[in-house]
């Protein structure tokens, strides 16, 4: 017990799944210590979360849990890496931005951010609407000084290395979400 892992068994059998980067243990710990801070932001008012679909849906799942607020739950579909690639091509929405945002405190909930173009186009299209507030929050941050005007997130669980990584509901062509830890995809793969 509480030996530290240092691989993560993938959940297809394949060979995809490369370093042990974050470990279940320490995401766990994180996400607390990140529900205390929205936690105290949000202290004695309603919080409507929007949830990007659907790298967000474990970070979000273990997140809400632990936020004692009177939250609103809402969600909207991105995709950025159509098939097996790790070249991104954008945010395509593939679902309807939830309406009835004007005057609401607006927590964004996202797994990564990489080039920052996701949560741009989701902080102007929500922006639009007129929130009272309008915060976001990212499990992961990758590093990437080539690109010093990305958004700043409010709240970042772990800044990581410019790496493809999969887990913790990340995926490679729509696997690997199921993986506890966050990994890094084999460097074979990335394209
Ligand atoms: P951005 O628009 O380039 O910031 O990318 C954000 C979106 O791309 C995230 O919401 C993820 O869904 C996806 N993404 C970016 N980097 C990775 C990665 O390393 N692994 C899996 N998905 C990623
Ligand atoms: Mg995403």
């Amino acid at each position: 017990m509480g030996k530290s892992r240092q691989t993560s068994s993938s959940p297809s059998g394949d060979d995809a799944v490369g370093r042990l980067l974050v470990s279940r243990d320490t995401i766990a710990s994180r996400v607390d210590a990140l529900a205390g801070q929205i936690a105290c932001e949000y202290a004695g008012r309603e919080v409507t979360l929007l949830a990007v679909l659907t790298g967000a849906v474990v970070f979000l799942a273990d997140l809400i849990r632990r936020l004692p607020l009177r939250l609103k739950l809402t969600v909207v579909s991105v995709r950025s890496y159509p098939g097996e690639t790790t070249k991104s091509r954008g945010p395509d929405f593939i679902s309807q931005m939830p309406s009835g945002l004007a005057g609401k405190d607006v927590l964004i909930i996202d797994d990564i951010l990489d080039s920052g173009q996701t949560l741009g186009a989701l902080l102007r299209a929500v922006g639009e609407q007129n929130p009272s507030s309008l915060r976001t929050c990212v499990l992961l941050r990758k590093d990437r000084p080539d690109l010093p005007d990305r958004p700043r997130p409010n709240f970042v669980g772990f800044e990581v290395e410019d790496e493809f990584v999969i887990g913790y509901g990340l995926d490679f062509g729509d696997l690997y979400r199921n993986l506890p830890d966050i990994c890094v995809l084999k460097q074979g793969l990335v394209t």
